[in-house]
């Protein structure tokens, strides 16, 4: 029997890195999406049995028509499912943070969940079975000082999640959101000693999280989560629970 496919995005590092690793695991075909990482996503290509590589950039909208492009030529009955993992953060308090900031972040964190999804539906649609993962954040919830940019965005990306579920119930598409808290990965270890003290104080399990953690979530949407969409799951240590 031919393996579901998966696509998940940002896969060449940090928690796309740890999803696609446990998917593939999990005994799903993997495809590896990357942008700039070419060397650490060949790496995991070798290591996945079946995996492939897709390069885009996903700041662009050409970005995902390329992702799009590469499921209708070469495995359009066989795509299972789609996790929108992609994105960075911006921090920079308000009065500092610029408008190219804005659309920076907007269109790839945010533009690009949606359009991605929208465009690669129809895929789901016409099988009438489907799953998709959008990884948000706690931020997106509970905002932070500094990360507003960043917050609007997860924001979206979680309301986005609840209407895609609604729509797309019918043809048997679940739709959830991961909302990670703080997590080992190149995103946090670039933030200073003082502020990762901060951050462990508001953490009731006392550590940050491993990016595994985050993906044993999203192989229990993928494979056995039969009657959740629409929700939004916080992988946090216990720092806010929704
Ligand atoms: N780490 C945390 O504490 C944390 C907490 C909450 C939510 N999250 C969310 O989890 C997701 C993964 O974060 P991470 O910590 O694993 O970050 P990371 O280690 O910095 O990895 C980010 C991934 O996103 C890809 N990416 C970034 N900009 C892109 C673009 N323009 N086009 C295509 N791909 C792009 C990168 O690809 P290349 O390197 O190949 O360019 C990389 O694979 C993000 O959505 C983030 O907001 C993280």
């Amino acid at each position: 029997m031919e393996k579901k496919v998966v696509i998940v995005t940002g896969a060449s590092k940090g928690i796309g890195r740890a999803i696609a690793r446990t998917l593939a695991q999990a005994g799903y075909r993997v495809g590896i999406h990357y942008n700039a990482s070419k060397g650490p996503a060949e790496e995991l290509q070798r290591e996945l049995p079946d995996s492939f590589l897709l390069q885009a950039d996903l700041s662009q909208v050409e970005g995902a028509d390329v992702i799009y492009d590469f499921v209708k030529k070469e495995l359009s009955s066989n795509l299972y499912g789609l996790v929108n993992n992609a994105g960075f953060t911006i921090d920079n308090p308000i009065f500092s943070a610029s408008l190219d900031e804005f659309d920076k972040i907007i269109n790839t964190n945010l533009r690009n969940t949606w359009y991605l999804t929208k465009r690669l539906s129809r895929f789901f649609i016409r099988k009438k079975e489907g799953r998709v993962v959008n990884i948000s954040s706690v931020v997106g919830a509970t905002g932070n000082p500094t990360q507003s940019l960043y917050g609007m965005t997860k924001a979206g990306i979680d309301n986005f999640t609840k209407t895609a579920a609604m729509e797309f119930a019918s043809y048997n598409i679940l739709v959830n959101s991961v909302a990670p808290g703080f997590i080992e990965t190149d995103m946090t270890t670039e933030l200073g000693d003082d502020i990762k003290e901060k951050i462990l104080a508001t953490i009731p399990l006392g550590r940050m999280g491993r990016a595994e953690e985050i993906a044993d979530v999203v192989r229990f949407l993928m494979e056995s989560a039969t009657y959740i969409t629409g929700s939004v799951i916080h992988v946090n240590g216990g720092m806010f629970s929704g």
